[in-house]
This record gives C-alpha cells, structure tokens and sequence, in this order.
C-alpha cells in the first residue's frame, strides 16, 4: 500500500506555550485507509490533524503528503488540492454569499469548469440534503446545515484524502448516519480517511483505530485490539465502548468473554 501521509518524529509547541502540544508523533498513513483518531479534550488531535495540511508547521521533526514535504511552501497547493479538510468549527469556512457559491469556491480556484462545478455542486447539495437551500445566504443556515455545507464543499473538491474533525458533532442522528453512509463510499472508492471523533461507539468502523494521551499516541491498531482492553480509553479519559464495559462487568462476575462487538456479545 502506498504511503500517503508520513509524520516521522514531530514535536509540537505553540509560540504561547510552555509545553509540549505533541510529542514524538511518528505515524504512517496508507492509501484507502480508514483511520479514525480519538483521545480526551486538548489531547492534540486537532492539532495532528492540522499539521497534515500544513496549516501548521512541527516544531520539530517533518510531515509529508505524497512524498511532498507540508514544510515547503511550494507544496501546500497541492497537498491542500489532495488533502480536504471539514473542521470542528463550520462557521469559519464559510466564504460564498450563497450555498451554490460556497460549495463551488474551492473548485474554481483549482480550474474546474464551470460547468462540471455546476454539476458536481447540484450532486453534493443532493446528496447532504441542502439542494432546496442553494441560493440561500449561508448565514440563515442552521449549525448542522452550515457543518453539512462545508462537507459539501469539501466533497465537491473531490480529495484523494479527507480529513473530518469532529464533523458531525452539530448533525441530528439521521443526519450523522447520512455522513457515515457517505464515508463508507468515499472508503469504497478508496479515498483515504481521516476521523476524528469524540463518539467512541463510532470506532468499530474504522480499519485502524489511533488514540491519543496528553500529545502522545497512546494506542495504534484495529479497533478490534482495542475493545480487548479497557486501559486504553480509561487511561485516556475516555469511556470505553458499550461492549468493552458490559465485557469488563461480565469479567467481574466471573464470566470469561473474549474481545467481541456488540452483535456478538448479544449472541452470547
Ligand atoms: N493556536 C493555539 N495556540 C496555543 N495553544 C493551542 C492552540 N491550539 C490548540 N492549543 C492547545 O493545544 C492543546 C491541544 O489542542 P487540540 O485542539 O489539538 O486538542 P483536541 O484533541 O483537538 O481537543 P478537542 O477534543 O477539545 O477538540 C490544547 O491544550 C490547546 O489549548
Ligand atoms: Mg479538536
């Protein structure tokens, strides 16, 4: 599998701070991967995430996308072409004065058509539900309305690898289950896919799991491995998943169960 994002030993500080943001970050990212990043709150993922865009440089240590180094300016054009992000906070990527404009911006500074932007812009309002809303200014729009708008804009990019911090946070549970089913085809089509979430049950779809401890990888493998034991979300401050908790009492009564998902605890 080829390489797509390579972090080899970076340690981050902020200018305005005394300590470590992230220590020792050294993680390879393989094509069509689903890698789905958890950890408590300020435990660094946003930042981790960040770096891989180049919107913010290691202190020390090196990133790369594609072989492409997020340290040289030269690269970012590309890397941010390859590499599309939805952040935690949707408000601030809001840029058109209508959602049609808004979910066409990035491709017209990347050289679409206009009128592939046309259709790749009425294809994604569809998809997430907002095409009733397209010539609406993106400020009347709800939070999620806004959060499914940057998803759009996002999509309409069509990235190699896509990066959702924390993008569903704002949606109702019919609409998280929407964005899941459209990670679950973009993971078809062997997009590359960066999760970070703060729902710990949405785990189990994920290829690999990595967890994050005070700026530091606490746990990198399958989610599977680390149903198998609870110390790896206590010891980050996370609650471990449904099936991990009921395990671990089924364990306390003296019932021997191996690491399983929920379906398989209930046939048990
Ligand atoms: N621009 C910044 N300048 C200074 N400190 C920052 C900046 N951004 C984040 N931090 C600090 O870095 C640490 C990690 O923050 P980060 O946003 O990466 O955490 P997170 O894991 O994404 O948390 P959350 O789950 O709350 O989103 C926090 O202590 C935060 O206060
Ligand atoms: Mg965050």
């Amino acid at each position: 599998m080829e390489n797509v994002i390579t972090l080899k030993n970076v340690w981050l500080r902020y200018d305005s701070r005394q300590d470590w943001t992230l220590r020792e970050i050294s993680l390879t990212i393989y094509e069509g991967e689903w890698l789905t990043l958890v950890g408590g709150n300020g435990s660094g993922k946003s930042t981790l995430v960040r770096l891989i865009n180049g919107l913010i440089q290691p202190t020390l240590g090196e990133v790369a996308v594609y072989g492409k180094m997020t340290c040289d300016p030269q690269h970012l054009r590309n890397i941010r072409q390859n590499v599309g992000m939805v952040f935690q906070n949707a408000e601030n990527q809001i840029v058109g004065m209508t959602v049609r404009e808004d979910t066409a911006f990035g491709m017209y500074n990347i050289g679409v058509s206009p009128e592939q932007a046309e259709a790749r812009c009425r294809n994604v309002l569809q998809m997430l539900g907002l095409y009733g809303l397209k010539d609406h200014p993106p400020y009347f729009l709800s939070g999620g309305e806004k959060q499914k708008l940057a998803i759009a804009g996002v999509l309409a990019m069509e990235p190699k690898v896509i990066i959702f911090d924390e993008s569903t946070s704002m949606l109702d549970t019919k609409s998280v289950q929407q964005i899941h089913q459209i990670m679950s085809e973009l993971h078809r089509n062997r997009i590359t896919i960066v999760h970070v979430t703060n729902e710990i049950e949405e785990i189990f779809t994920a290829d690999r799991l990595v967890v994050m401890q005070k700026g530091m990888i606490r746990f990198d493998g399958t989610p599977q491995e680390a149903a198998g034991n609870s110390g790896v979300f206590t010891d980050s401050g996370l609650l471990p998943p449904f099936s991990v908790r009921m395990r671990d009492i089924a364990t306390q009564k003296g019932l021997k169960l191996p690491a399983m998902s929920e379906l398989e605890l209930a046939d048990q």
